[in-house]
């Protein structure tokens, strides 16, 4: 076979070679196997210089043009590899601006939170001032200073959770400690009066806890406001004017309230305050108990005994206190039924507020 013989067939190999790399690199390899300075063609040209003056034109001019044709078809099919890659690159980064964007849920305040801030509202605007204590009480802010005697019944351990301190001294102590979790937000009142002058009005908003299983009208953890006022010649007629106008701006113009006559250790007198039922409109029904009203908070005027522990003159003084339960009053405000929904965290019911 004749060297332009073996020419053709080069350019022939090459030309297959080059359409059917798949791909730009292979396409490479291609181009260095004929072309490279250790290519075929390039091999074959070196050897022109062993031909004869006849063979050599002729030689030359072939493999020239074979060159030019194994250059073209690179060119063209290199073209087409780098319009394909480029083809596949936009169609796997395609954005579809038809896809819903991410929503960004915004949350919103719980109901307990809710309420507790609307009745820190109303106080403020009647010029109460906020007062806190610890939820980790001692005994004798949460009881003794309270006009709770040791043997009073709201001290057994069936309705206080005690602390103690298992490694100390402690441990073999049962039952009651000189350390609680405050069963009412009562004793912010003995804290505000040691350490204030009067006139006080304060209002104390917080967590408190009782050995209660959960069900639908009990929480072992729960939240009251405590309010206290302590000024000369405070009566029992501004306790009720306070809260008359409290309970229309929490509840309404439309629900009545009422006062029974009730008992607490630190108040003298004392009551407790019913609104009427939401649900019966005060015609009685079970979430009512049929009674028609509804209680939503304890108060009364500060028992002198209370005075005597805080170190306020109870002759130069009077004054009166309450408290009330923040998920009660969100039960009976929007009538739902069983106070543990209120801690579940179930956005269906959530959402609603
Ligand atoms: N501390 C009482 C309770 O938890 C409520 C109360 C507060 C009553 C202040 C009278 C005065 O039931």
């Amino acid at each position: 076979m004749g060297i332009t013989d073996e020419l053709q067939q080069l350019r022939q190999r090459g030309v297959e070679a080059i359409s059917a790399a798949p791909d730009l690199a292979s396409l490479d390899a291609v181009r260095v196997e004929y072309l490279g300075k250790k290519g075929s063609l390039t091999a074959i040209l070196r050897g022109l210089g062993g031909l004869s003056a006849e063979e050599r034109p002729l030689v030359g001019r072939v493999s020239n043009e074979v060159r030019v044709a194994l250059e073209e078809a690179l060119a063209v099919r290199q073209a087409d590899l780098a319009a394909s890659a480029l083809e596949a690159r936009i169609g796997a980064e395609t954005i579809d601006v038809t896809l819903p964007g991410r929503a960004h849920p915004v949350g919103s305040r719980h109901l307990i939170e809710q309420i507790r801030t609307e009745v820190i509202d109303i106080f403020l605007g009647l010029g109460y001032k906020i007062a806190e204590g610890p939820e980790v009480e001692l005994d004798y802010y949460n009881f003794t200073a309270l006009n709770t005697p040791p043997d009073h019944p709201a001290r057994s351990l069936q309705d206080t959770f005690y602390v103690r301190d298992l490694s100390g001294e402690q441990a073999d102590i049962e039952g009651e400690s000189d350390v609680l979790l405050r069963t009412h937000t009562s004793p912010v009142q003995v804290r505000v009066m040691e350490k204030s002058e009067p006139p006080i009005y304060v209002l104390a908003p917080g967590k408190v806890y009782r050995r209660d299983i959960a069900d639908p009208s009990h929480l072992p953890q729960f939240t009251q406001i405590e309010g206290l006022v302590v000024d000369e010649g405070i009566t029992f007629g501004d306790l009720k004017g306070t809260l008359d106008h409290v309970c229309k701006a929490i509840f309404g113009p439309d629900r009545r309230t009422r006062f029974r006559p009730h008992f607490f250790p630190f108040t003298e007198p004392s009551a407790e305050v019913d609104v009427s039922c939401g649900i019966c409109d005060g015609k009685g029904c079970r979430f009512c108990k049929g009674s028609g009203w509804l209680e939503i908070l304890g108060c009364g005027m500060v028992d002198p005994n209370v005075f005597g522990y805080a170190g306020i003159d109870p002759e130069r003084y009077s004054g009166f206190a309450f408290g009330m339960g923040v998920e009660r009053i969100a039960a009976l405000k929007y009538n739902i039924p069983d106070l543990r929904m209120l801690l579940e965290g179930d956005m269906r019911f959530l959402r609603q507020f």
